[in-house]
């Protein structure tokens, strides 16, 4: 598939079809992961891959106690009907982990260290790209305590959760999402 047309098309999926994925493919889908560039190369990420339904569970509730307790934070609503089912039904979930410290040059970053977040960024959207690219659905998904999701991961602490990553096959194709124009997003300083 061609480059643009797989960041064109690429979706965010909310329901997968329960089937799974064979090993190859992962490697394949981790592999384009890793091209992606990092601060002095220094390749902050790590992927747990999970397909193991006792974890998948965990991971769930986890999901529901965090949608639970921002609804009633922010009260928005929308998160009373966001079902995050995903995350049993998903065959496989990537946990992507970056390292702190293999942030590169960040004395000049106002918000502490932040390279290895930008690499490992930068990792899940290859990841999303070649899942596309086969044809696969994926899900990048944030909402969970980091220090739950060290525990039912067995991640040390000196290490970061970043994001879990939901692959599969769709059960419905993805909703369209919009764009702005880019004339909105780009000024050009000549
Ligand atoms: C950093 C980041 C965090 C995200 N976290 C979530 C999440 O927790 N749950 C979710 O359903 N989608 C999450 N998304 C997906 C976005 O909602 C989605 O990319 C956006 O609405 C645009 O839709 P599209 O990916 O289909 O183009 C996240 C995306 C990014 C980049």
């Amino acid at each position: 598939m061609d480059l643009f047309t797989a960041m064109k098309e690429r979706r965010s999926c909310r329901n997968f079809l329960p089937e799974p994925l064979d090993e190859a493919t992962i490697e394949k889908l981790l592999e384009a992961a890793t091209w992606a560039p990092s601060p002095l190369n220094t390749q902050p990420w790590e992927f747990i891959v999970i397909t193991n339904p006792e974890v998948k569970e965990k991971i769930f509730s986890e999901g529901e106690r965090c949608r639970k307790w921002a609804l009633e934070k922010s009260g928005w609503k929308w998160l009373g009907s966001y079902s995050i089912d995903f995350l049993q039904s998903a065959p496989v979930i990537i946990a992507v982990i970056g390292d702190p410290k293999k942030s590169g040059i960040d004395m000049f970053t106002e918000e502490g260290p932040m390279g290895y977040q930008a690499a490992c960024a930068a990792a899940i959207q290859n990841l999303h790209l070649a899942a596309h690219a086969l044809g696969l659905s994926s899900l990048w998904f944030t909402l969970f305590d980091k220090k739950a999701m060290r525990e039912i991961l067995g991640v040390s602490p000196e290490k970061t959760p970043l994001a879990l990553i939901c692959l599969g096959k769709p059960e419905s194709l993805p909703t369209p999402t919009p764009r702005k124009n880019i004339k909105e997003k780009a000024i050009y300083i000549r």
